[in-house]
Parts: C-alpha cells; sequence; structure tokens
C-alpha cells in the first residue's frame, strides 16, 4: 500500500468534520457494547475522512478479491444474502455487491450509514439490493425483521468491540443454517501495536493471534474454521498483516 495513511489513520479527534446528518439520536440509550457509544460519536464526526481514504478503499478491493479467491463458492449473484457488520461507509460493501444477491450494511454510527446510502444512490442501485440501516444489534431475535444471511462480513472492527465473544456470537445468530461468517483485521504481531499506542484515539486493540479468533468462533457453535493471511496495511506507521477468518454455522445444530 503506497498510501502513508493507514485503515486506522482516521483516530485523530477532528471535531470539525461532522456531516450535518442526524447523528447522535441514538445515543440517547444504552449501548450494550460498552465501547459502542465512544465508537458512534468518533465515527459520526469523522464520516466524510474516512469516506475519502483511497487507502480504506484499496483494502476493502484487496480483501474481496482474496475473499472470492480463498471462498470461491460463497458468493453467488443470483442467491447470497449479505450482512456487512460495522459497514463504515460501504467500501467492502461495494466491492461484494456486484457479486452477491443483496447487501445489509449495519453500523451504529448515522453518519457512516448516511454517507453509505448516498453513495449507493447516487449510484442508481435499489434499496433492496444494497442499503445501509443504523442500529445496535443486540440479538433479541426480532431486529433486522427476523432477516437471516449466507454471508456476514465483519472487516476492521473487531478491535474496536469490548467483546469479540458477544460480538460473534451476535453474528452467528443472524446466520442461516450453513451460513459463513467472515471476520477481517489485524494479525497481532511480533512488533507488536500495543494498546498504549492507541490510548489517545478510540477504543481500539492492536489484533488478534489465529487462537483468539479460533476460540470465540468454535465457542459460537461455528465450524470449518481457516483464519489466513490475507493482504498488509500501514496502521499507525506500522505494517500490519491483514488475515481472513472463516467460519460455517452448522446446517444442524448438534444436539
Ligand atoms: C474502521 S471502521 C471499518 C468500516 C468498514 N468495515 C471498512 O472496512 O471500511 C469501524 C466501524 O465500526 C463501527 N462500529 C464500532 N462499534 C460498532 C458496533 N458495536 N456495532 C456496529 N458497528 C460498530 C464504527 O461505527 C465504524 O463504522
Amino acid at each position: 500500500m503506497s498510501n502513508e495513511q493507514g485503515p486506522e489513520a482516521e483516530h485523530t479527534h477532528h471535531g470539525h468534520a461532522h456531516t450535518g446528518h442526524h447523528h447522535g439520536h441514538h445515543h440517547a440509550h444504552a449501548h450494550g457494547d460498552s465501547f459502542a457509544g465512544e465508537n458512534a460519536k468518533h465515527y459520526d464526526a469523522s464520516a466524510q475522512e474516512y469516506d475519502a481514504r483511497p487507502d480504506v478503499q484499496e483494502l476493502a478491493r484487496r480483501v474481496a478479491a482474496a475473499i472470492q479467491k480463498l471462498h470461491p463458492s460463497l458468493l453467488d449473484e443470483d442467491s447470497t444474502a449479505v450482512m456487512d457488520y460495522a459497514c463504515g461507509t460501504g467500501a467492502l460493501s461495494r466491492e461484494l455487491a456486484p457479486h452477491v444477491k443483496s447487501v445489509l450494511g449495519v453500523d451504529i454510527s448515522q453518519g457512516m450509514v448516511d454517507l453509505y446510502n448516498t453513495r449507493v444512490s447516487n449510484q442508481g442501485i435499489p434499496p433492496e439490493e444494497m442499503r445501509a440501516v443504523c442500529v445496535e444489534l443486540k440479538g433479541t431475535g426480532d431486529e433486522l425483521d427476523g432477516a437471516k444471511f449466507d454471508v456476514i462480513t465483519c472487516s476492521m472492527a473487531y478491535h474496536h468491540f469490548s467483546s469479540i465473544e458477544d460480538t460473534t456470537r451476535l453474528l452467528a445468530s443472524f446466520l442461516k443454517p450453513g451460513g459463513s461468517l467472515l471476520v477481517i483485521d489485524i494479525i497481532k504481531g511480533e512488533q507488536e501495536v500495543t494498546p498504549e499506542s492507541f490510548k489517545h484515539i478510540v477504543a481500539h486493540r492492536s489484533g488478534f493471534a489465529e487462537s483468539e479468533i479460533r476460540e470465540v468462533f468454535e465457542g459460537s457453535g461455528l465450524a470449518d474454521f481457516s483464519f489466513t493471511p490475507a493482504t498488509h496495511a500501514k496502521t499507525h506507521g506500522h505494517d500490519v498483516a491483514i488475515f481472513i477468518a472463516r467460519g460455517r454455522k452448522p446446517l444442524q445444530d448438534a444436539a
């Protein structure tokens, strides 16, 4: 990646970059994820800036290409319903959209969701094919009108969550039997980017070991686990490796 700014370079508080959209209304209630309020505020303020970053788009392109190469049978343009969780302004959604039937973006930042939907409507894509909603999913069973998905992606967001166990269980509950969860994030390196380096910014972890992701996937009942180093990115001046982890919800829950 030739760009100076990494996928996390948005983590500076500018405060002036408000989108003018109705961000903030969702802060009125308690967030189930203890980092969620902080994340929503941060991404509301930096949505436009985030959306304009070529490195974000470039990483999404590489990740989408890697998904197609690693898991060629997962995406079918006539049948695959995708949820892109923590979708941001839709960098990955847009790369996947031509290869699947529909993409629903989900994010807790209204600013990010507004930009996602503006781009979709500017491109003349019907909302049934692609749209985003601003909601904090809790796993109550009746959310998103009871929709279930063939594939759920979550890219560059696991490091923002306060409990990846809870998030993984939540996402597994939105998969159809046989459906796949794909998590894309930073591989915990030897040259550790410590949580200390992120203290000045939004809640953040430095990355994940394969064993950690495997444990939470298996703990959520997902099978056929794989963890593949897929590409590289720059984050706060550190070159980091990016993994794609995949787990599949069994066709029948084991008795
Ligand atoms: C670094 S951005 C990644 C966006 C996008 N997936 C991409 O790859 O460009 C992280 C996103 O996670 C969202 N987020 C953080 N916590 C969340 C939560 N609990 N539920 C849903 N989205 C969340 C933020 O609002 C932000 O849009």
